[in-house]
């Protein structure tokens, strides 16, 4: 074998080792990846609560928050398919997740992407300014989030 073959043997070697440490999570790789995707959804919930708080009336109407709040959540949103990317089944971890997210991994996107949807005609219901709209769209994309935690997450 000349150099450089055996040069390229063990790149082809590197290459399936670090492939098979990529689907290989450690514990605490798996933890970060249940921490990250957390963090997202603390965040959705905080700019969510603002709108919930108009609703109720506890807060006074006020659409350029909404708009504000509906695109971060649309931002936000197109982040979840990409923070369950890890299978982090099987690792005992502080989690919500059920593990039938890994199972039907289309299906979770598609929730992801209706509450992205939703996100984005509410930010265009605020443009109008209209409390009635608003506020249905603003129900719609709890609904979003609801649908998905039926599905997918424990109480
Ligand atoms: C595509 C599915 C999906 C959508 C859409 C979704 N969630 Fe969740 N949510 C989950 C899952 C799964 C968990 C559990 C995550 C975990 O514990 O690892 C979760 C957890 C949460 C938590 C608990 C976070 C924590 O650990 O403290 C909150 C709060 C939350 N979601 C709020 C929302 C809000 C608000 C929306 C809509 C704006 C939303 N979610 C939309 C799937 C979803």
């Amino acid at each position: 074998m000349n150099r450089f073959s055996s040069f390229g043997l063990l790149t082809v070697i590197g290459l399936a080792v670090s492939a098979a440490l990529a689907q290989e999570l450690t514990q605490e790789q798996a933890r970060n990846a249940a921490e990250t995707r957390q963090s997202i959804f603390k965040l959705l919930a905080w700019n969510m609560d603002p709108m919930a708080g108009m609703l109720r009336n506890e807060r006074p109407f006020d659409a350029d928050v909404v708009g504000r709040n509906a695109e971060r959540i649309a931002q936000l949103g197109q982040m979840i398919p990409d923070a369950f990317e890890r299978d982090t089944r099987g690792f005992g971890l502080e989690t919500q997740a059920r593990d039938a997210i890994w199972g039907n991994i289309g299906d979770f996107g598609q929730k992801a992407e209706a509450l992205v949807a939703a996100a984005s005609q509410l930010r265009s219901a605020a443009e109008t300014g209209d409390r009635a709209p608003v506020a249905r769209a603003i129900g719609a994309m709890g609904q979003a989030c609801g649908a998905c935690h039926d599905a997918y997450r424990t109480d």
